[in-house]
């Protein structure tokens, strides 16, 4: 199964990433946490990445897409992936279009979760992240289990004031990819508002068809 997972800021695309990996074999790959293990890592491309993260804008494209190259020719992917954050502009999605070409492979399905913009705010201002499994919770919504043993923290570009400028940078340049590839006939739109297994027996509907 090859997918990519289109959606807000915010929108529940990484909580519910963890369930699609659990059930359907596919990898993972997020953009955002390539690039943050990059920056913990003090890579080149962590240190070219840096500035654009914490602002709330898109890293420049070329790095993103020579980033997704490489991630694209390991063999796990194989057995299907799930793009996490990616593509993200018009010319991300037409360099994945030509790389998939060149590997013969083709997609399934673009999953859009779409949550209105007043409430990605509530979520990313309240989501902590356990260092050691990188599992995601909510300070509210979706707290860690009392019995367990995390180690928390807040992302650096969770500050209100840089999720509104991520949920603008969203509208302005990875909004139209829904058009890009509704065009394609292979958009499929999931309500994201409501309990996290709700939502995720809505995208399982939508998954096994490609089973
Ligand atoms: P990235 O890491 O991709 O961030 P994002 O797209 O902004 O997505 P998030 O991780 O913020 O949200 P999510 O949808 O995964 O939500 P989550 O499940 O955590 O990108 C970060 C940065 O990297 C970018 O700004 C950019 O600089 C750079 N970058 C990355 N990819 C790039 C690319 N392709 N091109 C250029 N630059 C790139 O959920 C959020 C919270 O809500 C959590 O606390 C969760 O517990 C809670 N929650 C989830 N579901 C529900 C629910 N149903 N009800 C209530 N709460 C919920």
């Amino acid at each position: 199964m090859r997918l990519i997972f289109l959606g807000p800021p915010g929108a529940g695309k990484g909580t519910q990433a963890q369930y699609i990996v659990r059930d359907y074999g596919v990898t993972q790959l997020s953009t955002g946490d390539i690039l943050r293990a990059n920056r913990k890592d003090g890579t080149e491309l962590g240190k070219k990445a840096q500035t654009y993260m914490d602002a709330g804008d898109l890293v420049p494209d070329e790095l993103i897409i020579d980033m997704i190259k490489e991630e694209l020719k390991k063999p796990e992917i194989q057995k299907g992936f799930l793009l996490d954050g990616f593509p993200r502009t018009v010319p991300q999605a037409e360099a994945l279009d030509t790389l998939l070409d060149e590997l013969g492979l083709k997609l399934d399905s673009t999953l859009v979760l779409d949550v209105p913009n007043d409430e990605l705010v509530k979520r990313i201002t309240g989501r902590r992240t356990d260092r050691k499994t990188g599992k995601v919770f909510h300070v509210i919504f979706n707290p860690p289990p009392e019995d367990g043993d995390f180690d928390l923290y807040q992302r650096e570009d969770d500050k209100e004031e840089t999720v509104r400028n991520r949920i603008k940078v969203y509208e302005d340049q990875t909004k139209p990819l829904i058009d890009y590839y509704s065009k394609k006939g292979i958009a499929e739109t999931i309500e994201g508002i409501g309990k996290i297994d709700e939502i995720y027996g809505n995208i399982q509907k939508v998954l096994d068809k490609y089973k």
